[in-house]
Parts: C-alpha cells; structure tokens; sequence
C-alpha cells in the first residue's frame, strides 16, 4: 500500500479523516507534529492545497489536506475560513457567534469542506467540496464532536452534531461528502500506484 500523509493536527478531524479513509486502499499516516502549514488562502480549496501541497513537497511522501468552516449566512459567511481563529478556545468561538448573531431570526448556516490531494511533487491531482446545511441555535447542546458542533443544528434529524453519533454525523457531514466523493478516486489512483 502506498502512504499517504494526513495534512491535520486537529485531534477531532483526524479521528473523522482515518473512519472515511480506512478502506481506500491508501496507509494513512500523520504528518509531522512540527510541520506547520500557514493557511493564507482565501477560499477553503485554496487552503486544503496549500496543506497538501506543502506537506507532500516536505514529506516526499503522497498528501492529503483539508480546510474546513462554518458560514453563517446572517454574518456574511463569517466565521468562514477564519473559523478556527475566531476566538482562542472552542467556548470562545462559539461564544463570538452567538453574539454576533444575537436575536437575528435568520440562523442558517452551513459548515464547508474542501480537500485536495498532493503527488510527491505537490501537485494537485484530486480535489472535491462536501456541504452541509443547517441553523444556529440561542444556546449550546450535546457533549460530543468539536468546534462549532453543539450549536449546529440539522432540522431533519433535529438533532444538533453534538448529538449525533461519529457514523450520523459523518454521513451528512461536510466533511463525509467531501471525502465520499473523493473515494472512488482515491481507490483508482491507489491500484494504479501499488
Ligand atoms: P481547519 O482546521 O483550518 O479546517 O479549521 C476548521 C475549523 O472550523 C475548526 O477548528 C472548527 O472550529 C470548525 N469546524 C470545521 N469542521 C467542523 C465540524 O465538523 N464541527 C465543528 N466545527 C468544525
């Protein structure tokens, strides 16, 4: 099998990453703790490139990143690719949201993923975009997930994605689209590679 390295440092992400990936023919490995990418892009794709890019140029090795974000719509797609600095701590951030929302009754939003695969080289071979659509609640609610979970609401389980299980929320998740439409793929390219 050939390697494949992860291009996240976020503890959450990965434990979603290596469930969509296991079967895709591909050995997952981390990247380098030290080996931090700047996310200067201005789009989520233009992010998740950049990461694979950079850590298959550093690895040498095949690479896979992604960049993901909640948009609200009320705020302009804020916090968007600024979500994981929108404040220091996870309670901060959803704390800066809420706020900012304050009463507004428009509470839609969406979370979005992109990804993107790196040959050794570090050029782009693969990319694709998984989104979710749903509301922003007045408060918090559920104790699993990360981020943003406990006030992202999906009306047609009525649930919020603190509440669901890994396997729910990864089926209609952001992140599970983006990752299911890349699969086929991936597979191809690792027969091809192996
Ligand atoms: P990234 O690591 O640059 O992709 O940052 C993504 C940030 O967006 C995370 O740190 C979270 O704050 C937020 N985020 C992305 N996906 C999710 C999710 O599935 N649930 C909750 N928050 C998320």
């Amino acid at each position: 099998m050939t390697l494949l390295v992860v291009a996240t440092g976020n503890p959450g992400k990965l434990r979603e990453m290596q469930a969509y990936l296991e079967n895709s023919g591909w050995e997952l490995t981390l990247k380098p703790e030290e080996l931090e990418v700047e996310e200067t892009g201005e789009t989520f794709a233009a992010n998740a490139c950049l990461k694979a890019s950079q850590i298959a140029k550093v690895t040498g090795n095949w690479a896979i990143g992604d960049d993901s974000g909640l948009q609200v719509d009320a705020l302009n797609g804020a916090p968007g690719v600024y979500s994981a600095r929108y404040a220091k701590t996870d309670s901060e951030r959803i704390a800066r949201v809420l706020r900012e929302l304050g009463n507004e009754v428009n509470r839609q939003a969406q979370f979005v993923c992109a990804v993107a695969l790196a040959r050794p080289d570090g050029a782009i071979v693969l990319q694709s975009e998984g989104i979710c659509r749903g509301e922003i609640l007045h408060t918090s609610r559920g104790n699993d997930g990360f981020g943003y979970d406990p006030i992202f609401y999906v009306q047609e389980l009525q649930l919020t994605f603190a509440e669901m299980t890994r396997e729910l929320k990864g089926s209609i998740s952001h992140r599970g689209k983006a990752f299911a439409a890349l699969l086929p793929q991936l597979y191809t390219l690792s027969s091809s590679e192996s």
